[in-house]
């Protein structure tokens, strides 16, 4: 869940550069790392531009260079570790 940090990974010089090359947007780059790894991206949006926006990513791929360059982010969890977390 939360697969764009509730909007906070919007200014990630790493994925506005790796967006650039693929003439995508930042957003569209997340959800489509988040879909590569083998996870189900539950991105929520009101807004009906935004939601056309994030799923129109099915007409390119990240490279396995972009997805380790993405892995590698050092970023503050936003919520519970579901591998460690008591439900
Ligand atoms: N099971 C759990 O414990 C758990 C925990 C956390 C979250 N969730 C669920 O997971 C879902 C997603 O999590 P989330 O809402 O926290 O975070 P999120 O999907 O990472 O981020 C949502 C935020 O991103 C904005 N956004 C969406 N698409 C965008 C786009 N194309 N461009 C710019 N901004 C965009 C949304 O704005 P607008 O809506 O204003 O467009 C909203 O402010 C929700 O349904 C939430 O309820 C579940």
């Amino acid at each position: 869940w939360s697969p764009l940090g509730r909007g906070n990974v919007l200014d990630n010089p790493l994925l506005k550069s790796i967006a650039t090359n693929h003439g995508k947007s930042v957003v569209q780059v997340v959800i489509r790392w988040v879909m590569q790894t083998g996870v189900l991206p539950l991105v929520k949006s009101v807004t009906p531009s935004r939601i056309k926006e994030n799923v129109d990513v099915f007409d390119f791929e990240l490279s396995q260079q972009e997805m380790l360059e993405i892995a590698s982010m050092k970023a503050d969890r936003i919520g519970a570790d579901p591998d460690t977390c008591d439900f």
